[in-house]
């Protein structure tokens, strides 16, 4: 298919409303006993979240001709996973987060006890996922794959750790090396895993293509965090659903905070150039992908 800004724009909107029913489908009902937590876990996941990690799961997949049907699983997982580390990332014991989304964060409507129990829950949930649905794939080994991956992406040596790293940098300065680091785990391992999961789902990938989506999500996942460092600084609440100028409130290590803003804008150009650059040995069958490059460091929320 030919992607031009109106296509994208449409084909983002058709994989938010797919994951959306995915997400309805895999969420215990709010009716559920118990039902306190079952809420929580509704309220966070279904909030109006942007759902670039799906529809970066589903675009990798149609560029490569892969049926969505097999890549629902890892949309809602990848989506289960980062609603859980923003209710954890709110909490007071770290961000200290009132708004989210446009709403209160998960605390906030809740009450601590009951976030922190659903974001452990929808950990769980996002494994219960790749391990149950049976359309993601035939291969026994390969499911065991996905589920190595999402492990040691969202764990210690990916997104929480860059969360840890995060939480003993707050008031210090960090070099743009240990800036990048910190970055690249908290946020890009997660991004990472998306292209990993659909990779998993076919067996058609060469090794060559494999390295170059990699490499791509990886550009794209480090200049995801500088653009939302960046927001924090020019954007409203209004727009962002989320607290303008809450790091710098907290003094949090951010791309603006150590390098300014300009270099800041510089840098997400650069990574997005990069990541076009991954790009190269395919045709136009990834442009989709390169208008997700694009999005991620012009985006306003
Ligand atoms: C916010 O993620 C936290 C980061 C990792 C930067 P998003 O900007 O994807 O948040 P939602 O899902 O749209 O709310
Ligand atoms: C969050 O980074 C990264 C996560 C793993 C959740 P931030 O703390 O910058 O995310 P926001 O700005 O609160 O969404
Ligand atoms: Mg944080
Ligand atoms: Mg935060
Ligand atoms: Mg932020």
């Amino acid at each position: 298919m030919k992607i031009d800004a109106q296509v994208f724009e449409s084909l983002v909107e058709e994989f938010q409303q797919r994951v959306d029913k995915a997400l309805d489908h895999w969420l215990p009902q709010a009716d559920v006993y118990p039902l306190r937590l079952h809420q929580a876990m509704r309220y966070a996941v279904l909030a109006p979240g942007k759902r670039v990690r799906p529809v970066l799961v589903y675009a990798t997949a149609s560029a490569l001709g892969i049926d969505l049907e097999r890549v629902d699983g890892a949309a809602a997982a990848v989506e289960i996973i980062h609603a859980y580390s923003l209710i954890h990332d709110d909490l007071p014991a770290m961000d200290d987060d009132d708004l989210r989304r446009g709403r209160p964060t998960c605390h906030r409507e809740f009450d601590e006890a009951t976030a922190i129990l659903a974001g452990d829950a929808l950990q769980a949930l996002a494994f219960y996922i790749i391990s149950h649905d049976p359309q993601m794939t035939d291969d026994a080994a390969a499911r065991l794959q996905m589920i190595d991956k999402l492990a040691l992406f969202s764990g210690s040596r990916g997104m929480a750790g860059g969360q840890a790293i995060d939480l003993a940098a707050v008031g210090k300065t960090l070099n743009i090396a240990e800036l990048e680091t910190m970055h690249i785990h908290k946020t890009g391992a997660l991004i990472r895993t998306c292209i990993q999961l659909v990779a998993l789902s076919t067996s058609n990938l060469t090794r060559q293509q494999f390295k170059a989506l990699d490499s791509y999500a990886k550009h794209i996942g480090l200049s995801f965090q500088v653009q939302d460092d960046i927001l924090d600084v020019t954007g409203d609440t209004a727009t962002l659903g989320k607290t303008q100028g809450s790091d710098s409130a907290r003094n949090k290590p951010t791309f603006p905070a150590i390098i300014g803003l300009e270099a800041s804008h510089e840098k997400a150009q650069e990574l997005h150039q990069n990541a076009l650059q991954a790009l190269t040995i395919f045709g136009e069958e990834v442009d989709i992908l390169r208008y997700i490059s694009a999005w991620f460091v012009e985006r306003k929320n």
